[in-house]
């Protein structure tokens, strides 16, 4: 009998996601879920001993500290690959004013949008952004959330950015959850610039990349490559300067107008490309070819009202490998619940349960190069697991609005209880 620091046995529905294989699912293996019932798992420290059905893990392990999680689903934890939640105020002011007939383009161009948000971030000390991103960090852990990509991109100086960027690592290092830093200094052109946009990109290439990379405050480059924002010829040179610093690369591209931004990915190697409401043909078959990730957020079409919906189920169709994330910002997409955002990606991608699980677990962690790590409930993967308040997979999408996970596993450890009908 080996001991181990906790075993989970449930009688519901496990949904391991394991696969064989390292990689991306694509095709119709995104729709594959290996479902079981009567499961437990053994965790030692961080990481998955054995998975198996209850019986046998309770013969080969034992431990003082057995969770029994009823009839709950279980599943890895959620692994959001797109997120901006460093910032300082919110705008709600904007949501009023587009249910009111403006357009997101129109309240960017007057002033509003990103730049209002960089104007509030560069008032905030970099322990107040801290703090905020602490809360956050809470938001998405409730939500059944273990790991996020984090972007900067509200500060939009050498000083702003890098202030933003220090914010995610102290979340990092003072928080449960995981937060996979990415530079993005060209999220937009700042006021100070915008006679002079040259002399930005100049500033992020020469400046800000060369501090980031320095002091290794992140992981991944992004761009927002999209007509009235950055081009695609602007978009490849800072991308390039990125990967001679060692940076992977992520774009956000052809969300709402399609300028190319998806055959960029494609070019310049990017790990994921994200939005894609107005992709092009050409891009999902370069995007299938390179084996770029087409990171979809349904959400924030949604939140924007927007009739670009990305082309899920034709991506799927082609090849592609499909993630879904929040893209939690204050501006286009302000929730941090990857379930509200299955809901929103079956009903607009016409995508099954399954393929939406998929997305949020096994493509997600690719997009991040973690996929050997976490995303799956396999031996040897991170003990991140959560249990969670539905009958099978395709209740997640079904019952929408509301918080269905009733307990979280992070790197081994319980960190939240949040019924009381379940340990
Ligand atoms: O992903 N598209 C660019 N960036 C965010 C929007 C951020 C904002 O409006 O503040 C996005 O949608
Ligand atoms: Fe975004």
């Amino acid at each position: 009998m080996q001991k181990v620091d906790m075993i989970i046995k449930s009688r519901g529905d496990w949904l391991t996601l394991a696969q064989e294989q390292p990689g991306p699912r694509c095709g119709a293996s995104m729709d594959e879920l290996t479902v079981k019932q009567n499961q437990a798992i053994a965790i030692t420290e961080d990481r998955i001993t054995a998975i198996g059905p209850v019986a046998d893990i309770l013969e080969s392990y034992s431990s003082e500290n057995v969770l029994d999680w009823g009839d709950r689903l279980v599943m890895p934890g959620l692994i959001d690959p797109h997120t901006h939640p460093i910032f300082l105020a919110t705008r709600e002011n904007e949501f009023q004013m587009r249910n009111l007939g403006k357009s997101y383009v129109e309240i960017a161009l007057a002033g509003g949008g990103i730049r209002s948000s960089v104007r509030s971030l560069r008032q905030a000390s970099e322990d107040e952004l801290t703090e905020l991103a602490l809360k956050r960090a809470d938001g998405f852990l409730a939500l059944g959330t273990t790991t996020i990509e984090a972007k900067s991109g509200y500060g939009l100086s050498t000083e702003d950015e890098i202030k933003s960027l220090r914010a995610i690592r102290r979340t990092n290092e003072n928080h449960v959850i995981d937060l996979e830093p990415t530079f993005l200094g060209a999220h937009e052109i700042p006021d100070e610039y915008r006679e002079d946009r040259n002399a930005y990109i100049d500033l992020i290439i020469q400046e800000m990349i060369p501090a980031v990379a320095k002091e290794k405050l992140a992981r991944f480059c992004d761009v927002f490559c999209e007509a009235h924002v950055f081009t695609v010829e602007e978009s490849r040179r800072i991308l390039n300067a990125a990967k001679q610093h060692g940076m992977e690369i992520r774009i956000h591209a052809d969300e709402i107008e399609s300028t190319g931004g998806a055959e960029l990915a494609a070019e310049v190697g990017a790990l994921s490309a994200d939005h894609l409401g107005a992709i092009s043909p050409l891009g999902i078959e370069r995007m299938r070819d390179a084996k770029v990730v087409a990171t979809l957020l349904p959400g924030t079409s949604f939140f924007l009202n927007l009739d670009c919906r990305a082309p899920g189920r034709k991506m799927i169709d082609a090849g592609v490998a499909v993630a879904l994330a929040t893209d939690f910002n204050p501006g286009s997409c302000h929730t941090q619940s990857l379930f509200m955002i299955m809901t929103i990606a079956c009903i607009h991608y016409g995508i099954t349960a399954a393929e939406a699980i998929t997305a949020v677990t096994v493509n997600a962690a690719y997009t991040l190069g973690l996929d050997q790590d976490r995303g799956q409930l396999k031996a040897g993967m991170r003990a991140d697991i959560i249990g969670v308040d539905a009958p099978n997979a395709a209740f997640l999408p079904y019952k929408f609005g509301d918080n269905p996970v009733r307990a979280v596993v992070k790197n081994g450890k319980l960190v939240s209880h949040l019924s009381t009908s379940c340990s």
